[in-house]
């Protein structure tokens, strides 16, 4: 198969961590006889030093000519105080312009990766694996907001209609079918009147899935329930603010949060890919970012966007044998001696 992949490096270690990811892609293409070509656009900080935009108009028309995004990261303290400016509006511009609705957001904890868990072995059993689907392009983030006139007071307003939550939950739906078939809806319906429509609708759809258990959890519980016992969670749905949270909860209770990867989905296939970490900047042009959360989210455009379930297991498997070899990233080394960014990639490319 040919596929055109829309490549956003983005700011940060993502310029890094982006090229290790195409690597693996190349190497898996060779492998199994497809090609991969690659457009490379400018998002967030860059775009702002090159056009004065953190999303250029040619960024956005040529990713939806592509077949899939590979998004790096963008930000950094560089275009942190530009008067209505902020690179993070590329992310939500893509988001928004592309359609991609769905979030998806795994938590897995490694078992080689088990002693970065914050949690102790009791509650973490054999291995947190929750998938976090996120509803991105609704709720408070697309809302209206302003301040007065006066200035003296602002506002920011959740809205959702029927119609995207119900494709919302659709999407966790069908992957709880191939998962372990449990639904946890998260939203906070004793306050919200948004969350109580989430409630309805899932009830609309839950006969259509009679074998995925359903249950609901108002949002605070649920970040306290992510502690207290990770294991009762198979996917969560939940709205985008919600979402944002719960997933960097969900994260760092793995350890891990540089071996994390995204997909973010719309109608079809396409989607676009991304690590769950940020730019980074502190660790930048070093060479010792963990590349793994990229070349994991490559295995995720292979598994949704592409159908290539071989290839998706194929790098997937990779990451775990160099993991079980013992290969490190400063991040996940525990003191112990690290791989490089670059060396990392290599290792899973010679695992293939
Ligand atoms: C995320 C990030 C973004 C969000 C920011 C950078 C706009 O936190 O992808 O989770 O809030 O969605
Ligand atoms: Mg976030």
């Amino acid at each position: 198969m040919n596929k055109k992949i829309a490549v956003i490096p983005g700011d940060g270690i993502g310029v890094e961590v982006v090229k290790e990811a195409i690597k693996v892609l190349d190497a898996v293409g060779e492998k199994f006889g497809h090609t991969f070509s690659y457009e490379y656009l400018l998002a967030g900080g860059c775009a702002i030093d090159a056009t004065g935009k953190p999303l250029p108009e040619e960024t956005l028309e040529k990713a939806k000519q592509a077949d899939s995004v590979l998004l790096g990261a963008v930000g950094g303290p560089k275009w942190d105080n530009i008067p209505g400016i902020r690179p993070e509006q590329a992310l939500l511009g893509l988001r928004g312009g592309l359609g991609l609705y769905a979030n998806l957001r795994p938590a897995v904890m490694y078992k080689e990766l088990a002693s970065a868990c914050p949690l102790k072995s009791e509650i973490t059993g054999d291995g947190i694996d929750i998938m976090i689907v996120r509803e991105l392009t609704g709720g408070i983030y697309f809302g209206e907001s302003g301040r007065s006139e006066d200035g003296n007071s602002a506002y920011d307003t959740e809205s959702y209609s029927k119609k995207e939550i119900e494709r919302l939950l659709i999407q966790a739906f069908e992957i709880a079918m191939k998962r372990n078939k449990h639904v946890t809806v998260v939203d906070k319906a004793n306050i919200l009147e948004t969350s109580r429509m989430w409630r309805e609708v899932t009830r609309d759809i839950m006969p259509k899935y009679p074998e995925v258990k359903v249950d609901y959890l108002y949002v605070d519980n649920a970040s306290m329930q992510l502690v207290r016992n990770p294991l009762q969670f198979d996917v969560i749905a939940t709205s985008n603010i919600f979402g944002d949270i719960l997933s960097d909860e969900a994260s760092q209770i793995t350890g891990s949060i540089g071996m994390l990867p995204s997909a973010s989905l719309g109608e079809g296939t396409f989607g676009m890919y991304e690590p769950v970490h940020g730019s980074a900047p502190d660790i930048a042009g070093k060479n010792i970012a963990n590349p793994l959360a990229t070349i994991l989210s490559v295995a995720m455009m292979l598994r949704y966007s592409f159908a290539m379930k071989d290839e998706a297991d194929c790098i997937e498997n990779a990451v775990q044998k160099a993991l079980s070899d013992g290969l490190r990233t400063g991040d996940i080394a525990g003191g112990k001696d690290a791989l490089g960014t670059k060396e990392m990639g290599d290792a899973v490319v010679a695992r293939l």
